[in-house]
């Protein structure tokens, strides 16, 4: 590798790469005709850190990073005109928690300057960038094409071996995917955590026990790594009080925002995310700790749980893998909608494939997702899905129940909740959106449809009938 490359080897040129040689730094040059490097390189340069290179791009190549290069070209345009050859060697990556409208612009601006820009989903935390993230790249193909194979080794592999990564689209497409994978984030965590409510507060079960439930929780369908970290955390014993760790944190949720656009993005794009918008509700009134903590003295409390212990953990398992289903549709089928808004083209099988090792919400449930977008890639719902019909079929009555047992309990299960009723709509061919438009109709003559024929129709509803 060369230490920094010099272009045009004009008399000037080649002096300055002979000096820089000569003070210890190997150089890379390059000349726009070929003849003139061959020339330098079997003269002067014989036997020197000299390399010389017919093609722009094998010298970029052979820079260490940062790449610097000088440029030894006729004044004027000449400078102009090599500038913009090197700039599209020149790949930039953005590997934040970009807002993805931020990078569609910084992608129109970059490219508009010819300059190759990609914007990379990373997720995985500190542990998954040193071991194996999994990686969501959006951008200009090509550009991601000539850095793929550094991120293929060292994305997260997946048990079957297969990395977790792969061209997510065009533009903002792999902020976009990052962004809607964080709401499913929220939601999975707030799911877990109104499962841990419930069993903790509701039931009186202790942490110890909690703990047990949630290892062997994943050893089942539930096998993840936000309920492989809760069994931990629920173990985890706070030093400064020997009491458990968990029980010493102030319950209120913070969040830097990536959720929140999920939430903000599926209103505007017409996507219905309700767990995703409960996990996000329920972190906002968790900062009302003040209130909250007011208002407790101010109502009796519900009666407390007299009923089958066992019979509501067991339950609750399958509750909460069934809400879980049912907010990983949700996410699934809003990238569906934003693929043909934002015309981001987005596979969703390999999107589901990458989120199965190295992310937060990696899941053995990924792996059904998947397939069945594989075997169905217009797939519009999961709820569509054999797999997933039946999942659900066959839970929906202990989601029910897990419902009625926070409800009668009083604890509060926003996302769970959410789920059921998103189901209950999804699976309602008949809605009370009827008397919605009666209304809007009353009050704004904003007109209805018809069931039975075609056409808008408006009645003057304030007719006596
Ligand atoms: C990931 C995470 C990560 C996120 C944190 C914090 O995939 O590695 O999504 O990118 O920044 O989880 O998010 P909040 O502060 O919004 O909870």
């Amino acid at each position: 590798m060369s230490e920094i490359g010099l272009i045009g080897l004009g008399v000037m040129g080649r002096n300055l790469a002979l000096n820089i040689e000569r003070n210890g730094f190997p150089i890379a040059v390059f000349n726009r005709s070929p003849e003139k490097t061959l020339e330098f390189i079997a003269g002067p340069a014989a036997g020197k850190r000299i390399t010389g290179f017919e093609r722009l791009v094998d010298m970029v190549k052979d820079l260490q990073k940062p790449r610097r290069i000088i440029l030894m070209v006729t004044a004027g345009d000449a400078v102009d005109a090599t500038s913009a050859q090197l700039i599209p060697h020149l790949v930039l990556i953005d590997g934040g928690n970009s807002y993805f409208q931020d990078t569609e612009r910084r992608s129109r601006e970059l490219s508009a300057a010819n300059l190759n820009f990609i914007g990379m989903g990373i997720s995985g935390g500190e542990e998954g960038a040193l071991w194996g993230p999994s990686l969501m790249p959006g951008g200009q193909e090509e550009a991601w094409q000539s850095v793929s194979s550094i991120f293929q080794a060292i994305a997260a592999r997946a048990e079957d071996g297969q990395p977790c990564v792969t061209y997510i689209g065009p533009r903002g497409a792999g902020h976009y995917v990052k962004m809607v994978h964080n709401g499913i984030e929220y939601a999975d965590m707030q799911l877990i955590a109104e499962t841990y409510d419930l069993l903790h507060r509701g039931l009186q079960i202790s942490n110890q026990e909690l703990r047990d439930t949630f290892l062997e929780w994943n050893r089942g369908e539930l096998r993840s790594y936000l309920i492989e970290i809760t069994a931990n955390i629920l173990n985890k014993i706070d030093d400064l009080t020997g009491l458990y760790l968990v029980d010493m944190i102030l319950d209120e949720a913070q969040q830097k925002g990536t959720g929140k656009w999920t939430s903000q993005d599926a209103l505007n794009i017409g996507a219905p995310v309700p767990t995703i918008n409960a996990a996000i509700e329920s972190r906002i009134l968790s900062g009302f700790k003040a209130q909250r903590v007011n208002s407790s003295k101010l109502f009796s409390e519900p009666p407390a749980f007299r009923g089958e212990t066992r019979k509501v953990v067991q339950a609750a398992c399958d509750a909460l893998y069934a809400s879980k289903v049912l907010s990983y549709a949700q996410g699934m089928e809003m990238l569906r909608i934003a693929s043909e808004v934002y015309e981001y083209d987005l596979n969703l099988a390999e999107i589901s494939r990458i989120w199965r090792a190295g992310c937060i919400i990696r899941a053995d449930l990924l792996n059904d997702i998947s397939s069945a977008f594989l075997s169905k890639p217009a797939l519009s719902n999961l709820l569509f899905d054999d797999v997933f019909k039946q999942t659900i079929e066959k839970r929906q009555q202990s989601l029910r129940f897990i419902v009625q047992q926070g409800a009668t309990l009083g604890i509060p299960m926003m996302a769970t909740n959410a789920s059921l009723s998103y189901f209950d709509a999804y699976r309602s061919g008949i809605l009370p959106a009827n008397l919605i438009q009666a209304q809007r109709d009353y009050f704004g003559a904003h007109t209805y449809r018809r069931l039975d024929r075609e056409g808008v129709f408006h009645t003057d509803w304030s007719e006596k009938s």
